[in-house]
């Protein structure tokens, strides 16, 4: 393997180096030709001189954008300005061409069409930053949890249990669907005849396996795909997305807004240091001011406000939402929105949500009204963070399950948990896609993840 053009890029002046990579222009000049190789390690390209002494010249000169070599020659201090170093050419192999309609060329494209070339736009300079930090990201997180003793628990893809409990699942079966489907005495697809003899999802939520493992090893995470059939094509909902979902034992909603403020604030930190030149990249070309964001949000608290609060700002704040806000009313993008970025202006907790609208395993609070659930919203973004502190009380746990209509069979060993050595806990869900757009000032979600899967587009 030879070094990647990062590595390259950061070394001395020294004779006879191989680079490799994709070209990302090129450019004649009298009798030499410039050629930008880049293999996505780094943001810049290493800048490769081919004189017309070299074997092949005309060939090479005719070379299309998109092309990849591989170029032998002594990396020399660059004599023009724009970069440290250069690469003398003594032989440059062609190893695959790119055809003249290589879609990639030298110019803005916008991420509208570069989604119908997701195959390609990896090679994109976007693109390689915003896959870069990804990976950066979750590297950051797993260290974040590594370094506190946190656990990280595989919880199950395929399952027969809902937990938000909204219905939004794709279904998973062997069924034949262009056949005759068994039936029921009662006429409903018998899906004790199915695979699992039993219907089963894709999982919207690692949670309730979660908080299994929670209360065995105290502190835990899990970090995997994520599935909702929420017919919501919006630039901030995804059919398949990742979440990090802590979960802990021994712990209150304040334990668990103090760990997502940590955690929150530790890895864009860690990003920062990490991918210092893609953050630039973005702050030039995609969110003005976003190196300023993120520095001033490692540096502060987050604010926090009761729902009850929130619904009376926005009742005050004289702004003409298109719905209206009233108490038990679901706070729509625009209220959250108006919340963090023109009342506080920087993260905000919202806590005590009316209960009827979070999720069943949420802890009722004492005034009877509301759970003691927590949203992180965030300027530009919204809702970054769910969790809750969670329903530790069996009683309490079986009404609401009464109250929002759940099979409690299907649920038996979630209540059981609460039979045996059941402690207060609590955690919340990061989406990794969300946490990525408001690090990259991405404004779709389609282009932050490599191939999204959103209402009527499964491709690639
Ligand atoms: O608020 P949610 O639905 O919470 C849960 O799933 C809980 N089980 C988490 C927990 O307490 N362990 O989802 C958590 C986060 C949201 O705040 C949002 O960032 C992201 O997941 N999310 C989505 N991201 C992309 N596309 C979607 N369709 C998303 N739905 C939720
Ligand atoms: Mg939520």
């Amino acid at each position: 393997m030879t070094e990647t053009i990062k590595c390259i890029l950061a070394s001395e002046p020294q004779p006879g180096i191989v680079a490799e990579g994709w070209l990302r222009t090129t450019r004649a000049s009298k009798n030499v030709v410039f050629l930008e190789l880049n293999d996505g390690s780094c943001l810049e390209s290493l800048q490769a001189v081919v004189e017309a002494s070299t074997p092949g010249f005309a060939e090479i000169a005719a070379l299309g954008v998109g092309s990849a070599v591989r170029v032998q020659g002594d990396l020399i201090p660059s004599p023009a300005q724009g970069q440290r170093v250069e690469l003398k050419a003594a032989s440059v192999e062609i190893v695959g061409q790119a055809g003249a309609d290589y879609p990639l060329q030298k110019k803005r494209h916008s991420f509208e069409f570069l989604r119908t070339i997701a195959h390609l736009r990896p090679r994109a300079k976007t693109f390689g930053a915003v896959f870069r930090v990804r990976h950066a990201l979750q590297m950051a997180i797993h260290r974040f949890f590594d370094n506190r003793g946190f656990i990280q628990v595989h919880s199950p893809i395929i399952t027969a249990s809902d937990c938000e409990g909204a219905g939004q699942m794709f279904r998973v079966t062997t069924f034949d669907l262009d056949g005759q489907l068994p039936k029921d005495d009662a006429g409903k697809v018998d899906f004790k005849r199915d695979f699992f003899e039993t219907a089963t999802s894709l999982t919207v939520s690692g949670q309730l396996e979660g908080e299994i493992f929670a209360l065995a090893f105290k502190n835990v995470y899990t970090f995997g795909p994520t599935f909702r059939a929420e017919n919501s094509n919006t630039s901030r909902h995804a059919a398949e997305f990742w979440m990090i979902e802590p979960e802990m034992a021994f712990c209150d909603l304040r334990g668990d807004m103090a760990l997502a403020q940590d955690f929150i604030q530790c890895i864009v930190m860690e990003v920062l240091e990490r991918c210092g030149e893609d953050i630039d990249f973005f702050d030039q070309w995609i969110e003005k001011g976003l190196r300023k964001k993120l520095e001033a949000l490692v540096k502060s608290s987050f604010e926090a406000m009761t729902y009850t609060e929130a619904v009376a700002a926005l009742a005050k704040s004289g702004k003409s939402f298109e719905y209206q806000v009233s108490w038990g009313a679901d706070l729509q993008s625009e209220h959250e929105r108006y919340l963090t970025e023109e009342l506080v202006g920087r993260p905000l907790f919202v806590i005590d949500y009316p209960k009827e609208i979070k999720a069943f395993y949420m802890r009722q609070n004492d005034d009877d009204k509301t759970v003691a659930a927590m949203d992180l919203l965030v300027p530009q973004v919204g809702e970054i963070i769910g969790g809750s502190q969670r329903e530790d009380r069996l009683d309490r746990l079986e009404a609401a399950m009464d109250r929002f209509g759940l099979d409690k069979q299907t649920y038996w060993w979630y209540l059981d948990l609460r039979r045996h050595g059941g402690v207060p806990h609590a955690g919340f869900g990061l989406g990794f896609e969300r946490a990525l757009m408001y690090l990259t000032g991405m404004q779709n979600i389609r282009d932050v993840i490599p191939f999204a899967r959103v209402p009527g587009s499964a491709e690639f």
